[in-house]
């Protein structure tokens, strides 16, 4: 992977992450996630870059970049997941901030799960459920087993993955979420989470701290959780009409794995009372964030660093 360093720092140095679209190098945005954007660069437009919140200190990063590296390389050992190449980019920028992009290969937009999804046929719902549940049925034995004192977190949902066809069919996926790796070593996680809080307004780390670090992460270790928030998500993507036919190809699956029993299988009900409160819970967190960008830009005239989301069609 080839990435032009000096463009980067340029870029860094010219960009306003509060309005990125202000900056000396206007970045396209690829994508946006609850915690993080994606965006590409048009001088290096084969790449996709993740920006991380700043970090205190060198030790702090060459930490999170071992735990990057050791999550991704679990992923490919233990579940045969392919994961998309990335590498790191590490800079001092002009106002001394240490910063970290991620960047990867750029993948197809049309081969990404939930672009598939929108406007998706009952078969390519089929071959996109078997692709994911296939990695996802290993997870959940490696957890429940868990011999070497190891849990891993995924969060599976079909935004994460892109779907690349062999022959006729979208069968073959790499992950590319990996900038919050989820592993966990004698129930202690092993990436400090508490960088998350760092990036966050005061008033909002009760926030952060009760429902990223708590429950989010939690929720990932647990497949049976994994497969409630990504068939959730095809409430955002506006595809109800898939809902229920997804949950038959899941419970489908548990049967024929002998899972039914200890996992129970899913219900619709709980998919719609899940999204509900997911839904709730992350439009809070990005209005609170606007907020904190408003206080900070617009009366404190202070500088702002995260690049958030626009408006998210629920
Ligand atoms: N390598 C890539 N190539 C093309 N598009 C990408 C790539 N990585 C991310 N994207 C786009 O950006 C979106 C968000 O990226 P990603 O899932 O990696 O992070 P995230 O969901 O923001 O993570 P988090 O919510 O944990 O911060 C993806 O759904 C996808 O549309
Ligand atoms: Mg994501």
């Amino acid at each position: 992977m080839y990435v032009d360093e000096e463009l980067l720092q340029t870029f860094e140095n010219g960009l306003n992450p509060a309005y990125p679209e202000q900056s000396g190098i206007r970045p396209a945005i690829l994508g946006y996630g609850e915690i993080s954007t994606t965006f590409s660069i048009p001088a290096m437009p084969d790449l996709a870059f993740k920006r991380m919140p700043p970090f205190e200190s060198l030790d702090q990063i060459t930490d999170y970049k071992a735990a990057v590296n050791r999550y991704c390389g679990l992923l490919t050992e233990e579940f045969g997941i392919q994961v998309a190449d990335y590498d790191f980019y590490h800079m001092k920028n002009r106002y001394g901030e240490h910063i970290l992009y991620v960047a990867q290969a750029r993948l197809p937009e049309a081969s990404i799960g939930h672009r598939i999804l929108k406007s998706g046929s009952r078969s390519e719902l089929e071959q996109l459920m078997n692709a994911t549940l296939e990695p996802l049925m290993r997870l959940y034995k490696f957890n429940r087993e868990n011999t070497k004192k190891i849990s891993i977190g995924l969060d599976g949902q079909l935004s994460n993955w892109s779907f690349q066809c062999s022959g006729e069919n979208r069968t073959t996926l790499i992950y590319f979420d990996i900038t919050t790796p989820m592993f966990r070593m004698d129930g202690r996680d092993l990436l400090d989470t508490e960088i998350f809080l760092k990036s966050c307004p005061s008033f909002l780390v009760w926030l952060v701290r009760w429902q990223f670090l708590t429950e989010v992460l939690d929720r990932y270790h647990d497949v049976r959780m994994i497969l409630v928030d990504l068939v959730g998500n095809f409430l955002k993507e506006g595809r109800d009409d898939l809902i229920e036919h997804a949950l038959h190809i899941i419970n489908d699956r548990l049967e024929s794995e002998k899972l039914a029993s200890e996992m129970n299988p899913l219900n619709r009900s709980e998919i719609d009372a899940y999204y509900k409160n997911d839904a709730f819970i992350w439009t809070v967190f990005l209005s609170l964030r606007r907020f904190d960008r408003f206080l900070k830009t617009r009366i404190l005239r202070q500088r702002y660093n995260f690049m958030l989301p626009g408006k998210i069609q629920r």
